[in-house]
């Protein structure tokens, strides 16, 4: 029986390609699309803690803050005004990476970069601008529709630029972004927050214009991906892209193989009822899977919320805020754990590793909740100490979730899907991620204030369940073309029984040389 992740026979294929100057700097521009999303998942939580903010927008949540100082500390945050504001991002970002799938196609990856820089560009300025609550929530729109747009194409370029045997290392340059734009956040809100006249949330809401900046200009600069430009018709000017992205005259194999992929992909006209065929199961599971997992690890409380629970749990605001800075720091010096251990010790190392420190953490910082809180969330004069054992397991569980989730909810959908539905089934990719950020967002401070201590044990429950999926289901991706990922589901214990020998003729997604017609080019 094939094995329950191992990586099965494979085709035996090593394209010839180095990692060149010019394909690091591609990629490293490139992965600069995560600085927005990141900018904005740090920004909005401490924002949201600036009495000036809230006096002015949310009014009720801070009279409420103020009143309830000595009573339950559980409730005390929890508004459904507020969390629409930090979520109401997320439904719009939901709804434009369907839009960006046709665009990415269609039009290629770097355009949909090109209009999520502008539109969060947009956003940033109206957000930095704003006087009522109505431009807050257009604003967040906006930077929505824009993450919408990089977070569907920004992936996918990375993982088709990289040579595969440092796909991984190359795709987790996006997530890296991501952990320095909320590190980024997190230390401008400090200072922000000092600044006298309490009009520092402008600057921090502003300041999201200059990584729309960076995207947008960066878009503008990039080359578009030999996959892409070969899906689009421009064959010769792909192959002579490939020769210079790989560093070598000899591409032949690889670029036969993508343009067979891409035969394959046009003879699709609706990539989305496609998704639902029964060969594409093992993919549309992960699409649907892999986000909603990832978001319920819980990351995003202690990412949206972080000083709102340091201050929950005793913290001052400004302890509370420079809290988030320390957990901010983790959660990028562990993404670069990942980005060296990826290619080396594979997706399921780093998976179930990740997902075992995630639970000791989640089941540990219950508990000390649960002991000091009790369940009238009143705990009295708090020691020292418990303040720094909590934020301790806070930073390990952030450095699980950063070297294992964080990244690879990214990176294996980026890889698993072959050419012809890679752009639809990102899209789900992203929606489903957003449409559950959104969801904890959402619901956080509601659960915080009704499951109390419970919150980190709901959360611990599913880390579990997406161990043993991952345990189970997901096969081992690593050193594996993207465009012959077919063999990794034929080789699966389970997977196998979907994808038929006709579906991956040579093992992998091509077609060329199983004869359907396609000619070398
Ligand atoms: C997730 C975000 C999360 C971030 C934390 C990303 O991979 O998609 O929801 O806030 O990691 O670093």
């Amino acid at each position: 029986m094939p094995a329950v992740g191992g990586i099965g026979p494979g085709t035996g294929k090593e394209y010839p390609g180095n990692l060149t100057p010019f394909v690091m700097v591609t990629c490293i521009v490139a992965a600069m699309g995560g600085l927005i999303f990141g900018y904005d998942i740090g920004i909005s939580g401490g924002v949201t803690t600036m009495t000036p903010f809230l006096k002015k927008f949310f009014r009720s949540v801070w009279e409420k803050k103020e009143a309830d100082k000595s009573n339950n500390q559980y409730c005390q945050y929890d508004s459904q005004t507020l969390t629409m504001f930090t979520s109401s991002l997320y439904l719009a970002a939901l709804l434009s990476s369907i839009v960006a799938s046709t665009v990415t196609r269609k039009l290629g990856r770097k355009l949909s970069m090109l209009f999520g820089g502008l539109l969060f560009f947009a956003g940033a300025l109206i957000n930095g601008f704003a006087k009522a609550v109505w431009m807050l929530i257009v604003g967040r729109i906006l930077l929505g529709f824009g993450i919408g747009f990089a977070n569907q194409s920004v992936p996918l370029y990375l993982s088709e630029m990289a040579p595969y045997r440092f796909r991984g290392a190359l795709n987790i340059g996006f997530q890296l972004s991501i952990t320095v734009g909320i590190l980024i956040a997190n230390v401008l809100n400090y200072f922000f927050a000092k600044i006298k006249g309490g009009w520092g949330w402008r600057l921090s809401l502003g300041g999201a214009m200059v990584p729309a900046l960076i995207i947008t200009v960066g878009s503008l600069v990039l080359p578009d991906t030999p996959n892409s430009m070969i899906e689009r018709g421009q064959t010769e000017e792909a192959k002579a892209k490939l020769k210079r992205i790989r560093g070598v005259d000899n591409v032949d194999e690889e670029f036969r193989d993508l343009a067979a992929a891409s035969e394959t992909s046009k003879l699709i006209e609706h990539p989305w009822r496609n998704l639902l065929q029964r060969k594409y199961r093992p993919h549309l599971t992960m699409a649907i899977l892999i986000p909603f997992f990832q978001q319920l690890t819980g990351i995003n409380v202690i990412m949206f919320y972080a000083p709102v629970l340091f201050s929950t749990i005793g913290f001052k605001d400004d302890s509370a805020l420079m809290s988030a800075v320390i957990t901010g720091v983790v959660n990028v010096g562990a993404t670069v754990v990942s980005i060296y251990g990826v290619d080396k010790w594979g997706r399921r190392f780093l998976f179930l590793e990740g997902g075992v420190q995630m639970l000791i953490c989640q089941a540990v910082v219950a508990a000390c909740i649960g002991a000091k809180f009790g369940i009238n969330g009143n705990p009295g004069e708090l020691p020292k100490w418990y303040a720094i054992v909590v934020v301790l397991f806070i930073c390990i569980y952030v450095a699980g979730f950063a070297w294992s989730w964080g990244p690879l909810g990214w990176l294996v959908p980026s890889e698993i899907f072959p050419l012809e539905i890679r752009s639809a089934a990102q899209s789900i990719n992203v929606s489903v991620n957003m449409l559950f950020t959104f969801t904890v967002a959402q619901v956080f401070l509601t659960m915080l204030c009704h499951l109390k201590f419970g919150l980190f044990l709901f959360f611990a429950f599913f880390v579990l369940i997406m161990s043993i999926f991952v345990y189970y289901f997901l096969p081992e991706t690593k050193s594996i073309p993207i465009e012959e990922m077919g063999q990794v589901w034929k080789s699966h214990w389970y997977w196998s029984r979907f994808v038929e020998d006709l579906d991956y003729p040579n093992g992998g997604m091509e077609m060329g040389k199983g004869g359907h017609g396609v000619k070398d080019v």
